[in-house]
Order: C-alpha cells, then sequence, then structure tokens
C-alpha cells in the first residue's frame, strides 16, 4: 500500500481495520475502524507519530519497508492506549536508533503496559518543541481527552495538528481526507458519545483551543483527516453545549408487556406536547444508539421489569452507562412493573446519583397498568413538559 501524502514529506501510514466489529467490548462498530499513523520527514530527522493496534503491527511494519522508510528518529507517542501504542516494542527492534519522544504520564504507561525502556524516551513538557530540521513539531498537552498522558502534536511549519483521539471516528477510509456526509457525522458523534462524553467540558475546551491555533489540517488518531476542520469542530461545538435538546430518552426493558405499554403512553403523550423521544429497546437495540441519544436529551425515562426483587439487570447495565458516560441529561424519572414485591428503582437510581438530576416521582405499577396509573404517568409527562418549557425548550 502506497502512504497517501498530506502536505510535502507528511505521510499517512497508518491501517483500516475493517473486520472490528466492536471496541473496547463495549459499543458496536458499524464502519470498522482506522489505527492512524503518520511519517513526518524534516531536512534531518524523521518521526512517525503514534504507531499501531498489536495485531496490525506485521502489516504495518511491512508497509514501511514497501514505502522505502528506513531510518525514523523519533517515535511521536500522543497517548498511551495500544491502539496506538502497541507497535513500539516491535518498532524499536526494527529502528534502533529511534527514540521515543512523549510525555511523563505515557511514558509511565509505555514502560509499564509495553516495557518500553525509560532509556528509550525522551520525555517532553507542555509546549515544548523538537526540531527535524526544516520542520518542528510542537507539543501540546490535552490531558483527559481521553486518557490523563493525551497530548497533541502541532507541526508548526506546515500547520497541521494531530490530535490523538480526539476529533476522531470509528470509520474506514480509502483516500484519507473526509468528506462530510450523513454516515461520517453519524461515526463521528458514536465515537464522541463513547469516547469523549465523560469529558464533554475538556471537550468544550480543547475545541475552542483548537479553533485559536487554526490549524489547516486535522488528524485525529481514527478516521479520516480533516483538511477543512471547521466540519469536525462544528459538531462538537454543537455537541459539549451545556443545554439539552428538547428529547426525551425511553429506554424500556419488558418482560411481559406492562412497562412497555407505560414507554408507549409516556411517547405519545410527550410527542403530543411536542417533545421529542427517542424510545430504546435495552434488550435489542445497538448500545451507540443510546449513548448518541445520550448527547442530546435533556431528559430520560428509564423503564424496566422487576427480576425477583430488583429491577432487571438490563436497565441496571443501561442506567450504569448513563453514570459513566455523564451526559448533560438534566431531568429523570423511572416507571416500571412488577410481580409480588422488591425494590424497582433505588439500583437504578444508585448509579446515575453522580448526574445530580432532577428526579420526578417513579411510578411502579403491580402487574397491568389502571386507571389511576394512567393518571399518574399523565403527571409525569406534564411535569416532564413543565421543566421543558422552563429551560425553553418548548
Ligand atoms: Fe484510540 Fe485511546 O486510543
Amino acid at each position: 500500500m502506497k502512504f497517501q501524502e498530506i502536505k510535502e514529506n507528511v505521510l499517512y501510514c497508518g491501517l483500516n481495520d475493517e473486520n472490528r466489529a466492536i471496541f473496547d467490548e463495549l459499543i458496536p462498530l458499524e464502519h470498522g475502524t482506522s489505527y492512524n499513523s503518520y511519517i513526518i520527514k524534516g531536512s534531518e530527522k524523521v518521526a512517525l507519530i503514534d504507531t499501531m493496534y498489536p495485531p496490525k503491527t506485521e502489516e504495518y511494519l511491512k508497509n514501511l519497508e514497501e514505502n522505502g522508510i528506513t531510518k525514523i528518529d523519533y517515535i511521536i507517542e500522543n497517548h498511551g492506549e495500544q491502539d496506538h501504542s502497541g507497535s513500539i516494542p516491535a518498532l524499536l527492534e526494527k529502528f534502533p536508533e529511534a527514540i521515543v519522544v512523549t510525555n511523563s504520564k505515557c511514558a509511565e504507561n509505555l514502560h509499564e503496559m509495553l516495557f518500553v525502556p525509560r532509556s528509550k524516551m525522551k520525555i517532553v513538557n507542555d509546549g515544548e518543541k523538537l526540531s527535524l530540521g526544516n520542520k518542528t513539531l510542537q507539543f501540546i498537552f490535552a490531558p483527559n481527552v481521553h486518557w490523563p498522558d493525551t497530548m497533541f502534536t502541532h507541526d508548526i511549519e506546515d500547520n497541521i495538528l494531530f490530535t490523538c483521539d480526539f476529533l476522531g471516528s470509528h470509520y474506514i477510509f480509502e483516500d484519507v481526507f473526509a468528506k462530510p456526509c450523513e454516515e461520517l457525522t453519524h461515526s463521528a458523534k458514536r465515537y464522541y458519545a463513547e469516547i469523549m462524553m465523560p469529558f464533554r467540558m475538556l471537550c468544550k475546551k480543547y475545541t475552542n483551543l483548537v479553533k485559536e491555533l487554526n490549524p489547516s489540517i486535522v488528524c485525529p488518531s481514527h478516521g479520516p483527516i480533516y483538511n477543512n476542520p471547521s466540519d469536525i469542530l462544528d459538531l462538537y461545538e454543537d455537541w459539549t453545549k451545556d443545554e439539552g435538546k428538547n428529547l426525551v430518552l425511553l429506554p424500556y426493558v419488558s418482560m411481559y408487556g406492562s412497562t412497555k405499554e407505560m414507554i408507549d403512553y409516556i411517547e405519545a403523550e410527550l410527542n403530543k406536547k411536542g417533545i421529542q423521544t427517542l424510545k430504546y429497546d435495552i434488550i435489542r437495540g445497538d448500545l451507540g444508539d443510546l449513548a448518541m441519544g445520550l448527547v442530546d436529551a435533556t431528559s430520560m425515562v428509564l423503564g424496566t421489569s422487576m427480576v425477583l426483587a430488583g429491577p432487571h439487570p438490563a436497565s441496571v447495565n443501561i442506567a450504569y452507562l448513563a453514570g459513566l458516560l455523564r451526559p448533560k441529561l438534566k431531568i429523570a424519572s423511572f416507571v416500571g412493573s412488577y410481580g409480588w414485591a422488591g425494590k424497582l428503582f433505588e439500583p437504578l437510581a444508585e448509579c446515575v446519583s453522580k448526574l445530580k438530576l432532577d428526579v420526578i416521582e417513579p411510578i411502579q405499577v403491580k402487574g397491568r397498568i389502571t386507571e389511576n396509573d394512567y393518571e399518574k404517568l399523565d403527571n409525569l409527562v406534564n411535569s416532564i413538559y413543565e421543566k421543558h418549557k422552563n429551560l425553553g425548550l418548548v
């Protein structure tokens, strides 16, 4: 595979992984992913930015050889996670003169996870520069978008910013430059939801920082490269806003239909009042769709059946995930049906407690729904409507 040129002497040397079906064993991938890696040839030194996912190492090294890369002086590691660092040991064997350049947190990760010798690493500080001759790299620390060791690398003369996982997408490509389309936006949002949303405030900060830096090209470590960076930065500006949209998420698991009946009713009544809903079948749904809903939603009503004396385990998983992803949700409630007795909602509320939500009185019914229960559901819908109205959403 011939490496594609991004700018003169700046080459893409990453690989697509069209067969990868799930990332972090958590959220399915709709379009595989790419592990991006870049070569910058300066007049005196050659730098490689980020490396490769371990199972792809052999193909990666073969490509470097076939493209005539016989010397690497610096391996710039923007982040220690193994989808980008996993090939470092093999690279150091093939290019023993190379030095790994990274920050101190990443260096510790590389030493602990991959046994990279400390003597083979050069530690850089935030803002430090490294000369390649006619090109200069500057390191910009960006902790927690998404690991504490994350940094960006700026090729100053070419004004190319290598943003690591930030601004990426799980999306394979032939031509390295992004062609904006619905499918790519969808993948980038799905990626943001899973990987970046827990760090929303920092993502907002670094979106502004990248905008101020005004690079001509943004090169993330997954998905296509943006030669019009505002295409992705404008999306991040929207996703990281504090205000949610006029949207209520309705995830549910229903064993005998009563819980679903409640969720269906809530959906219909909210829609009548001009509030959008996203209903999600917890058992059959794609977790990525739920995560994307959490990027925008202001409210969530989680429906669950009871299993033994507690909520269905699948509903606990959703509440736990929502707590983990730290979305901008502001309002929540729970509805569900039970057979004999038990605590239906306490474990769910506990999972999302850190989100400090405005929790509307949950509704628990025994078996089938009665007229009295419908009144309670109407009250719940009215309460959500009033709260959305107060937030200026309807
Ligand atoms: Fe793509 Fe955090 O590694």
